[in-house]
């Protein structure tokens, strides 16, 4: 695996077809499922590690924000990457950016409101790794399920050659979702977060039974949350997968995304619902706890 710093040098060590895998780096098995799937796709896989400045609220939260690159490095080669990209602020973001990509409507419910300008930073660095890297394919995680909506509106729209591929969440062995802030939870932090995960799955379990009501799924997953000690839940709603709409009915293919903050921690989740198959995707889980707790 080539680690390199630029666009020019990933383009000019990339061949045949080009998979992008975008990450704000600390990658746990989550990304490596993206990496996976690119390997198995593409003929060059490129892993980008870029924490974004312009897509965090809250400094506290991009100062803490988990980095180690000799890690990654390991861990996006043994996944499968042949490139590993890490840029500086100073390439991504040469100048003042005055040019910014805002996806109106489908970046302003949910996160939209609890985090401002967050996905226009999104939306921004993900069409400059567009631009700048030219890759046929993009992997996305259904774990950021409104994220994902924003960016295929943004390539679809904006024109991007590039395919994006969403792929599925992946959970710790009890159904917590990986994330790379989840190494700033303490173990009591950490049980109150698994509400988060919790609360989902009863609301799936209730979905696959029939229900197709917002309110009562929302209703079912408030009544797990209650039960997390210093848990602050920010929303719990229900939206079509392709544009982030939020709705009263499950209709069509949706999904029902909650945020909380237990600590400083903010956390985010979702489960798939789709109504012609009556089936929730619940993610899968690992059968060993994640590599983000210092095992390999
Ligand atoms: P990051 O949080 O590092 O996530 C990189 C990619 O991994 C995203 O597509 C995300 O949805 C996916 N991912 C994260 N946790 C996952 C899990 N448990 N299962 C499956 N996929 C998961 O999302 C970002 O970075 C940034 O916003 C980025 C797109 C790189 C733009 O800066």
């Amino acid at each position: 695996m080539k680690i390199v710093h630029t666009f020019d040098d990933v383009r000019s060590v990339s061949a045949g077809s080009v998979g992008l895998v975008p990450t704000m780096g600390f990658l746990h098995e989550g990304h490596m499922s993206l990496i996976g799937a690119a390997s198995h796709q593409d003929d060059t896989v490129v892993v980008s590690i870029f924490v974004n400045p312009m897509q965090f609220n809250e400094t506290s939260d991009l100062d803490g924000y988990p980095r180690d690159l000799d890690r990654d490095a390991f861990l996006a080669e043994e996944a499968g990457a042949d490139v590993l990209f890490a840029p500086d602020a100073s390439h991504m973001y040469p100048s003042e950016q005055r040019a910014t990509v805002t996806v109106a409507h489908v970046a302003e419910s949910m996160e939209g409101v609890h985090r401002p300008g967050h996905f226009a930073g999104v939306a921004t660095v993900v069409a400059k790794l567009l631009a700048g890297v030219r890759p046929d394919n993009a992997y996305f995680g259904r774990k950021d399920a409104q994220q994902l909506a924003v960016v295929t509106t943004m390539a679809r729209e904006l024109s991007f050659p590039t395919r994006i591929v969403g792929l599925t969440t992946v959970r710790e062995p009890d159904g917590l979702a990986l994330a790379s802030r989840n190494v700033r939870l303490d173990p009591d932090r950490r049980q109150s977060a698994l509400k988060v995960s919790e609360a989902l799955f009863d609301a799936a379990d209730a979905f696959e039974a029939g229900q197709r009501t917002t309110e009562a799924l929302v209703g079912i997953a408030l009544d797990r949350l209650a039960l997390g000690k210093d848990l602050n839940v920010e929303y719990v709603e229900a939206a079509r997968v392709e544009d982030a709409t939020p709705i009263a009915t499950i209709e069509t293919e949706s999904f029902l995304a909650l945020a909380a903050r237990v600590g400083g921690v903010r956390i985010i989740d979702n489960v798939h619902l789709d109504p012609d198959t009556g089936i929730a995707d619940r993610g899968t889980r690992l059968t060993a706890p994640s590599i983000l707790y210092g095992g390999s």
